[in-house]
């Protein structure tokens, strides 16, 4: 038997030991609510909550947050939101590695890692916000990151996938992106893996809204912009800093649907049958298919939008809502590095919290 007890050990061993990690989770919606559960178990065991928050309230007491029903009662008990008072329950643990979660969408919130970082906190986020937003944010982060403040990021591109960090290693050992190509939404892959002109588009589209695979606002997920926010963070990664405005963007809402409220445009979706009828029907006489990619070439070129592609295109091999990233680089150049798999949903991407919030330790 090794002689070395791990932290993770000791702390299932001795529920009194101080945990390595303490954390403060922002964001107990469908990801957050997934991430709570997760930390109720074995695996998360060097993790405390020290505190919690949705966008009104938060919960700083230890009995409350262990709580199994804490993510419920937070909707309508707890303390008003305030930022310093998790930072302070953060401070006031004695743990080595102090990390703040950020599982919201909030752009105000995102602002503030570079901050946190530079306050000696580490993030570890499923928000795209900054990462993938405009670029003085980044160069703000990047120049935090140099006070040795960690950024957990793996959640914000396919859900955990290993697709940010397989960019980061192939960096490192001196390899350059010369293409990257991919699927990078789940219900875009959904929508397009489905549409083969049987049904119209709109009914495909209330369907994978009923199934939960779009947001409420199904033109978060066809105005592209989801995804481009990905491919800035692949990019980035890559070496290719680029702006916002660098990345051509097809929407795939018609722009008289774009400035109505939610109800107008779910009643009014049939409006978006014909036009992607004809661009299918084009496609299909050829014998290509349609598929929403995401582009970056080595010039640092990026497109996001509706492709025909070939019938042997990876791109026509994908199922349900996986994710795809077909990485060329100057050591993979004969077949490119494909990465594929599941690239949305709570528990993954949850996991992939987990796993950025356990390498701090
Ligand atoms: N769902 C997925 O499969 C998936 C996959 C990869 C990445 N993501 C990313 O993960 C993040 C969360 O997604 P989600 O699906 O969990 O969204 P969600 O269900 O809408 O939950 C968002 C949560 O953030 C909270 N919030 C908003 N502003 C806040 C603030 N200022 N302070 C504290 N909490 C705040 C909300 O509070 P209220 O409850 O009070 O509104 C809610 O609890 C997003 O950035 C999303 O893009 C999601």
């Amino acid at each position: 038997m090794s002689a070395v007890l791990t932290t993770e050990a000791a702390v299932a061993s001795n529920p009194l030991a101080s945990p390595a990690i303490a954390a403060v989770l922002l964001g107990t919606g469908v990801v957050g609510g997934a991430f709570l559960k997760l930390l109720n178990t074995p695996a998360a065991a060097s993790i405390r909550l020290v505190g919690a928050a949705n966008s009104r309230r938060q919960q700083t007491q230890a009995e409350h947050l262990a709580d199994r029903a804490l993510r419920e009662k937070l909707k309508s008990h707890g303390d008003v939101r305030n930022d310093a008072a998790l930072l302070a329950a953060l401070d006031a643990h004695d743990a080595a590695v102090k990390v703040v979660i950020d599982a919201t969408a909030c752009g105000t919130l995102a602002s503030r890692h570079s901050e946190w970082l530079a306050r000696g906190y580490h993030v570890v986020t499923a928000n795209k916000s900054l990462a993938g937003g405009d670029l003085p944010g980044w160069r703000t982060l990047q120049a935090a990151l140099a006070s040795g403040g960690r950024y957990g990021d793996s959640a914000t591109v396919g859900a955990g996938l290993p697709v940010i960090s397989t960019l980061r290693r192939l960096r490192h050992c001196g390899d350059a992106l010369l293409t990257l190509e991919g699927v990078f939404s789940g219900s875009l892959s959904y929508l397009f893996n489905q549409y083969d002109g049987s049904q119209p588009f709109s009914a495909l589209l209330r369907r994978a809204r009923e199934l939960g695979y779009t947001e409420p606002d199904p033109r978060c997920d066809l105005s592209g912009e989801d995804v481009a926010r990905k491919l800035l963070i692949l990019a980035r990664c890559a070496g290719f800093a680029l702006r916002p405005d660098e990345v051509e963007v097809e929407s795939l809402v018609p722009e008289s649907l774009r400035g109505v409220d939610v109800e107008t445009f779910l009643a009014r979706l049939e409006e978006l049958d014909e036009p992607l009828a004809a661009r299918f029907a084009e496609a299909k006489a050829r014998g290509g298919s349609l598929r929403f990619l995401a582009r970056l070439n080595q010039r640092g070129r990026a497109r996001v939008g509706l492709v025909e592609v070939p019938a042997n295109h990876p791109a026509t091999r994908l199922y349900g809502t996986d994710n795809q990233f077909a990485l060329s680089t100057t050591r993979y150049n004969t077949q490119p590095l494909v990465i594929q798999g599941p690239g949305a949903g709570p528990e993954v991407t949850a996991q992939a919290l987990l796993g950025d919030v356990l390498a701090l330790a």
